[in-house]
């Protein structure tokens, strides 16, 4: 009985996202107890490969400006393997200390096409790579419909390299700390064109507020290190999933997304 109950509770803790233990032991707020007394060790030291001085920490970087103490940071990466490592080192989002793995980056750096979504999911977090999950399966198929693959054609991140606990939408403070980390992301991996998966990216890189039914469908300019890339948003394919009747206009996306790059000399 009581294993049933546990059970049942279990479940319920599933569906609403609570699927990883971010502490050793349950803290009952309730009472008054604080995490502080119940959290796990945190993660071990890294070995900085950024000279420890130049990234901030977790306190200094505790306010959404944090964003603009970050540039002159992330402009010393020359390289996108340099970009990672500074990532992989960077404190001060607390998004790291939930998370299994840094999500940083799948298929070829250097393609035509760079695919940005939203953040990591569990089976993201556990691989360290994105869109490996349910969705992940779903954008392989839309790619492979317009010839493209992950594999040859095209180079894909997220908003945030670590996933928010539950799968929760990136908070603004979040997202203003990590998108220095993916403006640089795109000026090394110097795409031809962007495209954003749902309106969290598109929002983001925009600037703007529009929600992804507006904004999809069109080219965009998006500025990036002095230069402007053609960008087009389209619906996040885990939209998609749960809504197939938009795959319509998902197509549409697809086939103007292939129309563009038939016209660019791809070297
Ligand atoms: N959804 C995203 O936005 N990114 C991933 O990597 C996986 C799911």
């Amino acid at each position: 009985m009581a294993e049933a109950a546990a059970l049942a509770l279990l479940r319920w803790y599933l569906e609403q996202g609570i699927d990883a233990a971010i502490g050793a032991r349950p803290v009952d707020r309730y009472r008054g107890e604080t995490a502080a007394g119940a959290q796990a060790p945190g993660p071990p030291a890294m070995a900085p490969a950024t000279p420890a001085a130049a990234l901030p920490t977790a306190g200094a970087m505790a306010e959404p400006a944090a964003g603009g103490m970050v540039e002159p940071i992330v402009a010393d990466a020359r390289d996108l393997a340099a970009l990672r490592r500074m990532l992989a080192d960077f404190e001060a989002c607390p998004l790291r200390r939930t998370a299994t793995n840094l999500v940083f980056a799948d298929g070829v750096p250097g393609a035509p096409v760079m695919l940005i979504g939203e953040a990591p999911g569990a089976e993201e977090d556990r691989q360290g790579l994105p869109f490996v999950g349910a969705s992940g399966q779903l954008l392989d198929r839309m790619l492979a419909s317009i010839g493209l693959s992950r594999q040859r054609d095209v180079y894909i991140t997220n908003i945030l390299p670590w996933r928010p606990p539950g799968n929760r939408k990136p908070t603004a403070a979040e997202t203003t700390m990590c998108i220095p980390f993916l403006r640089r992301h795109i000026e090394l991996a110097a795409p031809a064109v962007l495209v954003f998966l749902g309106g969290t990216a598109a929002q983001a890189l925009l600037g703007v507020s529009e929600g992804i039914t507006r904004l999809r469908g069109r080219w965009l300019d998006c500025p990036a290190a002095g230069r402007t890339i053609p960008a087009l948003a389209t619906f996040h394919p885990a939209f998609l999933l749960r809504t197939p009747a938009a795959k319509r206009q998902a197509w549409s996306d697809l086939l103007a997304l292939k129309a563009r790059l038939g016209g660019l000399e791809l070297g």
